[in-house]
C-alpha cells in the first residue's frame, strides 16, 4: 500500500514534469539566452579581444614565436611562475570553446560545436603539458589549436585565412 501511494506519486510529478517542459517549449523561444547569457560581444570582438589575445599569449610560450630579423626561435616559460601563465590562458581557451557554443552565439551548424569542444580538448592538453612543464608537449598543444582555428575559419569564414597568417603571430 506504501508502495503504491509512492509509485502514484512519481507518477503525478512525472505528469507535472511533462507539463511544466510542455509549457516551457511552447512559451520559450528558439533563441532562448537561458539564465541570462551577456552577449553583447559579437563574433568578431570575441575573437579580437577575447580568443585572438589569449591564444596569442600561449602561442608566445610555446616556442611559436617568429622575428622578422632573426627569423624563427623558440621561447619557452623559463620558471613556474611563467608555465602558470600558459597554464592559465590554456583554461580560458578551454572556457571560450563553452563560450563560443553558448546559444544566441553558437552557429547552426554541428561542425561549429565540433570545432569548439575540439578548441576545448585543446585547451586541457596545454593545461596538462603546462603542469608537466613539458616544452614538446606545449608546442604540439599549439600547433593543434592553429590547427582547430584555421579549420573553423575555413568552414566558417575562409575570408578570415588571409588575415590569420602565423606571421601575424610575431606582431
Ligand atoms: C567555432 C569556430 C571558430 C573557432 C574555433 C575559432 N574562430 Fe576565429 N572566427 C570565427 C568566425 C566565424 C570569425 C568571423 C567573425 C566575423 O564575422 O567577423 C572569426 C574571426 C576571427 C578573427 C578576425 C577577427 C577580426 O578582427 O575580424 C580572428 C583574429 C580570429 N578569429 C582568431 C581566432 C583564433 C586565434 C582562434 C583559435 C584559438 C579562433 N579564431 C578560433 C570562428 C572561429
Amino acid at each position: 500500500m506504501k508502495l503504491h501511494s509512492h509509485m502514484k506519486s512519481c507518477l503525478l510529478l512525472g505528469a507535472a514534469l511533462l507539463t511544466a517542459c510542455g509549457d516551457s517549449a511552447v512559451d520559450t523561444p528558439a533563441e532562448d539566452t537561458g539564465p541570462g547569457y551577456n552577449l553583447t560581444l559579437n563574433m568578431t570582438e570575441f575573437m579580437a579581444h577575447v580568443l585572438e589575445p589569449t591564444a596569442d599569449g600561449m602561442w608566445r610560450s610555446a616556442g611559436w614565436v617568429m622575428d622578422e630579423v632573426d627569423g624563427y626561435y623558440e621561447l619557452y616559460p623559463t620558471d613556474d611562475e611563467g608555465w602558470q601563465r600558459v597554464e592559465n590562458l590554456a583554461a580560458t581557451i578551454v572556457e571560450a570553446g563553452n563560450a563560443l557554443m553558448l546559444p544566441g552565439r553558437a552557429m547552426p551548424q554541428p561542425e561549429w560545436n565540433t570545432y569548439s569542444q575540439a578548441m576545448s580538448t585543446v585547451g586541457l592538453t596545454a593545461m596538462q603539458a603546462a603542469r608537466d612543464q613539458d616544452e614538446e608537449a606545449i608546442f604540439q598543444a599549439g600547433a593543434q589549436l592553429y590547427s582547430v582555428c584555421t579549420a573553423c575559419h575555413q568552414a566558417f569564414n575562409p575570408e578570415i585565412l588571409s588575415r590569420f597568417a602565423p606571421g601575424s603571430l610575431a606582431d
